[in-house]
Protein backbone atom coordinates (compact mmCIF):
# COMPACT_ATOMS: atom_id res chain seq x y z
CA UNK A 1 0.00 0.00 0.00
CA UNK A 2 2.94 2.48 0.06
CA UNK A 3 2.95 5.00 -2.53
CA UNK A 4 6.55 4.54 -4.82
CA UNK A 5 7.00 8.40 -4.66
CA UNK A 6 5.71 9.36 -1.26
CA UNK A 7 8.51 10.80 0.64
CA UNK A 8 7.53 11.92 4.64
CA UNK A 9 10.29 13.75 7.07
CA UNK A 10 10.10 16.32 9.73
CA UNK A 11 11.87 18.32 12.88
CA UNK A 12 10.89 19.27 15.97
CA UNK A 13 10.14 22.82 16.51
CA UNK A 14 11.98 23.47 19.76
CA UNK A 15 14.14 26.58 18.23
CA UNK A 16 12.75 29.21 16.03
CA UNK A 17 16.06 29.07 13.54
CA UNK A 18 16.99 25.96 11.92
CA UNK A 19 20.68 26.44 11.07
CA UNK A 20 23.42 25.31 8.40
CA UNK A 21 23.60 21.67 10.03
CA UNK A 22 20.37 20.82 9.86
CA UNK A 23 20.29 22.01 6.37
CA UNK A 24 23.54 20.14 5.32
CA UNK A 25 22.02 17.33 7.69
CA UNK A 26 18.64 16.67 6.12
CA UNK A 27 16.81 19.51 4.51
CA UNK A 28 19.05 19.79 1.80
CA UNK A 29 18.34 15.80 0.83
CA UNK A 30 14.38 16.71 0.92
CA UNK A 31 15.01 19.76 -1.66
CA UNK A 32 17.35 16.84 -3.94
CA UNK A 33 14.14 14.94 -3.53
CA UNK A 34 11.79 16.84 -4.22
CA UNK A 35 13.85 17.89 -7.37
CA UNK A 36 14.39 14.50 -8.56
CA UNK A 37 9.81 14.13 -8.25
CA UNK A 38 9.06 12.61 -5.01
CA UNK A 39 5.88 13.38 -3.27
CA UNK A 40 7.39 15.40 -0.39
CA UNK A 41 5.72 15.26 3.19
CA UNK A 42 7.63 18.13 5.13
CA UNK A 43 6.00 18.24 8.69
CA UNK A 44 7.37 20.59 11.25
CA UNK A 45 6.59 18.25 14.59
CA UNK A 46 5.08 20.53 17.29
CA UNK A 47 3.54 17.63 19.60
CA UNK A 48 7.38 16.10 19.34
CA UNK A 49 8.58 19.34 20.89
CA UNK A 50 6.24 19.52 23.61
CA UNK A 51 8.29 16.45 24.96
CA UNK A 52 10.84 18.32 26.38
CA UNK A 53 9.15 21.92 25.84
CA UNK A 54 5.82 21.17 28.16
CA UNK A 55 6.60 23.92 29.87
CA UNK A 56 6.15 26.28 27.04
CA UNK A 57 3.54 25.56 24.71
CA UNK A 58 3.00 28.63 23.41
CA UNK A 59 6.62 29.10 22.26
CA UNK A 60 6.78 25.27 20.14
CA UNK A 61 3.37 26.99 17.87
CA UNK A 62 5.41 30.04 17.58
CA UNK A 63 8.76 28.02 16.59
CA UNK A 64 6.57 26.16 14.40
CA UNK A 65 5.69 28.86 12.27
CA UNK A 66 9.19 30.19 12.03
CA UNK A 67 10.37 26.43 11.01
CA UNK A 68 7.78 25.93 8.38
CA UNK A 69 9.38 29.45 6.88
CA UNK A 70 13.23 27.85 6.98
CA UNK A 71 11.51 24.89 5.23
CA UNK A 72 10.46 27.52 2.23
CA UNK A 73 13.54 29.19 2.54
CA UNK A 74 15.29 26.53 1.89
CA UNK A 75 14.01 25.64 -1.26
CA UNK A 76 10.80 23.61 -0.14
CA UNK A 77 8.54 24.73 -2.91
CA UNK A 78 4.89 24.69 -1.16
CA UNK A 79 3.25 23.83 -4.38
CA UNK A 80 5.22 20.80 -5.47
CA UNK A 81 5.17 19.58 -1.64
CA UNK A 82 3.00 19.56 1.42
CA UNK A 83 4.56 21.66 4.45
CA UNK A 84 2.05 20.98 7.80
CA UNK A 85 2.26 21.64 11.34
CA UNK A 86 2.05 17.55 12.50
CA UNK A 87 -0.77 18.71 15.56
CA UNK A 88 -2.77 20.08 12.78
CA UNK A 89 -3.25 16.93 11.45
CA UNK A 90 -5.45 15.03 14.17
CA UNK A 91 -4.70 11.41 12.73
CA UNK A 92 -1.37 11.33 14.04
CA UNK A 93 -2.71 11.87 17.72
CA UNK A 94 -5.29 8.82 16.85
CA UNK A 95 -2.37 6.18 15.05
CA UNK A 96 -0.10 7.33 18.18
CA UNK A 97 -2.73 6.19 20.78
CA UNK A 98 -3.39 3.07 18.39
CA UNK A 99 -0.24 2.62 18.02
CA UNK A 100 0.95 2.60 21.86
CA UNK A 101 -1.37 -0.15 22.62
CA UNK A 102 0.82 -2.67 20.11
CA UNK A 103 4.23 -1.66 20.98
CA UNK A 104 6.43 -3.88 24.01
CA UNK A 105 7.69 -1.52 26.54
CA UNK A 106 11.15 -2.74 26.26
CA UNK A 107 12.06 -1.65 22.72
CA UNK A 108 11.14 2.30 24.09
CA UNK A 109 13.25 1.67 27.22
CA UNK A 110 16.17 0.65 25.00
CA UNK A 111 16.41 3.71 22.90
CA UNK A 112 18.94 5.61 23.36
CA UNK A 113 17.83 9.00 22.71
CA UNK A 114 15.08 8.35 25.14
CA UNK A 115 18.02 7.68 28.17
CA UNK A 116 19.75 10.95 27.23
CA UNK A 117 17.03 12.54 27.26
CA UNK A 118 15.30 11.30 30.27
CA UNK A 119 18.58 12.28 32.20
CA UNK A 120 18.18 16.02 31.04
CA UNK A 121 14.96 16.77 32.22
CA UNK A 122 16.42 15.16 35.69
CA UNK A 123 14.24 12.64 37.03
CA UNK A 124 10.91 10.44 36.85
CA UNK A 125 8.91 13.48 38.81
CA UNK A 126 9.81 15.83 35.93
CA UNK A 127 10.28 13.25 33.23
CA UNK A 128 6.65 13.48 30.78
CA UNK A 129 4.72 9.95 30.46
CA UNK A 130 5.27 11.11 26.79
CA UNK A 131 8.61 11.17 26.39
CA UNK A 132 8.94 7.61 26.53
CA UNK A 133 6.20 7.24 23.30
CA UNK A 134 8.36 9.72 21.26
CA UNK A 135 9.58 6.97 19.25
CA UNK A 136 5.69 5.66 19.03
CA UNK A 137 4.63 9.33 17.45
CA UNK A 138 7.80 9.49 14.81
CA UNK A 139 6.31 6.40 13.97
CA UNK A 140 2.81 7.37 13.49
CA UNK A 141 3.94 10.43 11.76
CA UNK A 142 5.91 7.90 9.31
CA UNK A 143 3.19 5.28 8.86
CA UNK A 144 0.25 7.58 8.58
CA UNK A 145 1.89 8.31 4.94
CA UNK A 146 3.15 4.98 3.75
CA UNK A 147 5.87 6.57 2.47
CA UNK A 148 8.43 5.17 0.22
CA UNK A 149 11.65 6.56 2.19
CA UNK A 150 12.24 8.89 5.38
CA UNK A 151 15.00 11.16 4.96
CA UNK A 152 16.53 12.21 8.38
CA UNK A 153 20.10 12.80 10.21
CA UNK A 154 22.16 9.98 11.75
CA UNK A 155 20.84 10.72 14.95
CA UNK A 156 17.38 9.35 13.80
CA UNK A 157 18.24 5.95 12.59
CA UNK A 158 16.89 4.10 16.02
CA UNK A 159 13.91 5.65 15.76
CA UNK A 160 13.82 4.73 11.88
CA UNK A 161 14.41 1.10 12.92
CA UNK A 162 11.43 1.07 16.01
CA UNK A 163 9.10 2.26 12.89
CA UNK A 164 9.43 -0.64 10.77
CA UNK A 165 9.11 -2.76 13.73
CA UNK A 166 5.91 -1.24 15.11
CA UNK A 167 4.65 -1.58 11.10
CA UNK A 168 5.20 -5.56 10.96
CA UNK A 169 4.02 -6.05 14.40
CA UNK A 170 0.66 -4.26 13.35
CA UNK A 171 0.53 -6.06 10.49
CA UNK A 172 1.12 -9.51 12.52
CA UNK A 173 -1.78 -8.67 15.64
CA UNK A 174 -4.35 -7.57 12.79
CA UNK A 175 -3.75 -10.14 10.17
CA UNK A 176 -3.41 -7.36 7.80
CA UNK A 177 -0.37 -6.00 5.24
CA UNK A 178 -1.16 -2.40 6.21
CA UNK A 179 2.06 -1.21 6.38
CA UNK A 180 4.90 -2.01 4.36
CA UNK A 181 8.94 -1.20 5.10
CA UNK A 182 10.14 2.28 4.31
CA UNK A 183 13.65 2.90 3.32
CA UNK A 184 15.69 4.74 5.50
CA UNK A 185 17.18 7.53 3.82
CA UNK A 186 20.52 8.76 5.53
CA UNK A 187 22.57 11.20 3.45
CA UNK A 188 25.66 9.76 2.33
CA UNK A 189 27.78 12.99 1.98
CA UNK A 190 29.54 12.66 5.16
CA UNK A 191 31.61 16.04 5.41
CA UNK A 192 27.94 18.03 4.98
CA UNK A 193 26.36 15.83 7.43
CA UNK A 194 29.07 16.18 9.88
CA UNK A 195 29.16 20.20 9.50
CA UNK A 196 31.21 20.98 12.92
CA UNK A 197 30.07 24.02 14.67
CA UNK A 198 32.18 27.39 14.20
CA UNK A 199 34.25 26.37 17.66
CA UNK A 200 34.67 22.89 16.36
CA UNK A 201 31.94 21.13 18.42
CA UNK A 202 29.11 19.82 17.59
CA UNK A 203 26.94 22.58 15.82
CA UNK A 204 24.04 23.49 18.52
CA UNK A 205 22.14 26.94 19.21
CA UNK A 206 23.09 25.73 23.48
CA UNK A 207 26.86 26.14 22.35
CA UNK A 208 26.29 29.58 20.44
CA UNK A 209 28.48 28.37 17.06
CA UNK A 210 25.99 28.57 14.65
CA UNK A 211 24.96 29.88 11.02
CA UNK A 212 21.30 30.47 11.11
CA UNK A 213 19.24 30.08 7.62
CA UNK A 214 17.88 33.69 8.52
CA UNK A 215 20.71 35.18 10.01
CA UNK A 216 21.65 38.57 8.01
CA UNK A 217 24.98 38.76 5.93
CA UNK A 218 26.11 40.85 8.44
CA UNK A 219 25.64 37.86 10.82
CA UNK A 220 26.97 35.46 9.12
CA UNK A 221 30.48 37.73 8.77
CA UNK A 222 30.71 38.24 12.47
CA UNK A 223 29.99 34.45 13.30
CA UNK A 224 32.75 33.80 10.76
CA UNK A 225 34.94 36.68 12.29
CA UNK A 226 34.81 34.51 16.16
CA UNK A 227 35.27 31.11 14.08
CA UNK A 228 37.55 28.96 16.08
CA UNK A 229 41.42 28.68 13.71
CA UNK A 230 44.77 26.75 14.86
CA UNK A 231 45.71 28.48 18.05
CA UNK A 232 49.30 28.31 17.27
CA UNK A 233 49.08 30.14 13.98
CA UNK A 234 49.69 33.64 15.40
CA UNK A 235 50.64 35.45 12.23
CA UNK A 236 49.50 34.90 8.62
CA UNK A 237 53.56 32.71 8.43
CA UNK A 238 52.68 30.31 11.50
CA UNK A 239 51.50 27.38 9.70
CA UNK A 240 48.34 26.10 9.99
CA UNK A 241 46.25 22.92 10.92
CA UNK A 242 43.74 22.81 8.52
CA UNK A 243 42.38 19.79 10.59
CA UNK A 244 41.34 21.18 13.77
CA UNK A 245 40.62 24.52 12.00
CA UNK A 246 36.79 25.35 11.63
CA UNK A 247 37.05 27.76 8.99
CA UNK A 248 39.46 25.53 6.57
CA UNK A 249 36.81 22.65 7.54
CA UNK A 250 34.39 24.90 5.89
CA UNK A 251 36.09 25.97 3.12
CA UNK A 252 36.60 22.09 2.19
CA UNK A 253 32.95 21.91 1.58
CA UNK A 254 31.61 25.35 0.34
CA UNK A 255 35.01 26.62 -2.01
CA UNK A 256 35.74 25.51 -5.23
CA UNK A 257 39.56 26.37 -4.18
CA UNK A 258 39.71 24.17 -0.96
CA UNK A 259 42.98 22.22 -1.65
CA UNK A 260 45.19 25.48 -2.37
CA UNK A 261 44.34 27.49 0.14
CA UNK A 262 44.70 24.38 2.47
CA UNK A 263 48.12 24.24 1.00
CA UNK A 264 48.50 28.01 1.27
CA UNK A 265 47.30 27.71 4.80
CA UNK A 266 49.98 24.89 5.75
CA UNK A 267 52.14 26.38 4.57
CA UNK A 268 52.59 29.99 6.09
CA UNK A 269 51.34 31.79 2.67
CA UNK A 270 47.96 32.63 4.04
CA UNK A 271 46.45 33.93 6.99
CA UNK A 272 43.14 33.07 8.98
CA UNK A 273 42.02 36.64 7.92
CA UNK A 274 42.01 35.94 4.44
CA UNK A 275 40.42 32.54 5.08
CA UNK A 276 37.61 34.09 7.20
CA UNK A 277 37.21 37.00 4.59
CA UNK A 278 37.06 33.92 1.77
CA UNK A 279 34.93 31.83 3.62
CA UNK A 280 32.14 34.85 4.41
CA UNK A 281 31.91 35.85 0.64
CA UNK A 282 31.27 31.80 -0.18
CA UNK A 283 28.47 31.50 2.40
CA UNK A 284 26.92 34.39 2.16
CA UNK A 285 26.63 33.79 -1.79
CA UNK A 286 25.62 30.24 -1.15
CA UNK A 287 22.90 31.45 1.43
CA UNK A 288 21.38 34.35 -0.68
CA UNK A 289 18.47 32.38 -2.51
CA UNK A 290 17.17 31.71 1.07
CA UNK A 291 17.95 34.74 1.99
CA UNK A 292 15.79 36.31 -0.84
CA UNK A 293 12.53 33.67 -0.46
CA UNK A 294 12.50 34.15 2.99
CA UNK A 295 12.36 38.05 2.24
CA UNK A 296 9.15 37.27 0.34
CA UNK A 297 7.37 35.27 2.31
CA UNK A 298 5.04 37.15 4.56
CA UNK A 299 3.56 35.47 8.36
CA UNK A 300 0.17 35.63 6.30
CA UNK A 301 1.76 33.07 3.28
CA UNK A 302 2.68 31.09 5.77
CA UNK A 303 -0.48 31.07 7.08
CA UNK A 304 -1.60 30.15 3.97
CA UNK A 305 0.73 27.38 2.96
CA UNK A 306 0.32 25.37 6.53
CA UNK A 307 -3.49 25.20 6.35
CA UNK A 308 -3.44 24.56 2.38
CA UNK A 309 -0.43 21.82 3.72
CA UNK A 310 -2.44 20.50 6.36
CA UNK A 311 -5.10 19.79 4.08
CA UNK A 312 -3.76 17.77 1.46
CA UNK A 313 -1.61 15.73 4.34
CA UNK A 314 -4.44 14.89 6.19
CA UNK A 315 -6.46 13.23 2.61
CA UNK A 316 -3.85 10.77 2.72
CA UNK A 317 -3.60 10.26 6.90
CA UNK A 318 -7.15 9.68 6.81
CA UNK A 319 -6.94 7.15 3.79
CA UNK A 320 -4.78 5.27 6.07
CA UNK A 321 -6.60 5.39 9.10
CA UNK A 322 -9.76 4.03 7.70
CA UNK A 323 -7.41 1.16 7.10
CA UNK A 324 -5.89 1.09 10.57
CA UNK A 325 -9.44 0.73 11.91
CA UNK A 326 -10.64 -1.60 9.32
CA UNK A 327 -7.94 -4.15 10.22
CA UNK A 328 -8.26 -3.64 13.91
CA UNK A 329 -12.26 -4.16 13.74
CA UNK A 330 -12.89 -0.31 15.05
CA UNK A 331 -15.90 0.50 13.02
N1 LIG B 1 12.62 13.06 15.78
C1 LIG B 1 12.94 13.89 14.65
C2 LIG B 1 14.10 14.82 15.04
O1 LIG B 1 14.34 15.06 16.20
C3 LIG B 1 11.77 14.72 14.19
C4 LIG B 1 10.65 13.89 13.66
C5 LIG B 1 9.40 13.75 14.21
C6 LIG B 1 10.65 13.10 12.47
N2 LIG B 1 8.64 12.95 13.46
C7 LIG B 1 9.37 12.52 12.38
C8 LIG B 1 11.62 12.82 11.50
C9 LIG B 1 9.04 11.66 11.34
C10 LIG B 1 11.29 11.96 10.46
C11 LIG B 1 10.00 11.37 10.39
O2 LIG B 1 14.74 15.35 14.16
Amino acid sequence: MSSNKRILSGMRSTSPKLHIGNYEGALHNWVDLQNDGFDLFCMVADLHALTTMFDDPKAVSINAREVAKDYVAAGIDPNRSVIFIQSHVKEHSELHLLLSMMTPLGWLERVPTYKEKQQDLGGAEREPYGLLGYPVLQTADILLYRPHGVPVGRDQAAHLEIGNDIGRRFNKLTGSEVFSEYKYMISEDELRAKLPGLDMRKMSKSYGNCIYLSDTPEDTAKQIQSAFTTPTKMRKSDPGIPEGCAVCQYLRIYSPNWEQQWAEDVAGERGCSQNKKELTEILNEYLRPMRERRAALSDSDVEDILRDGAKRAQVVAGETMDAVRSAMGLF
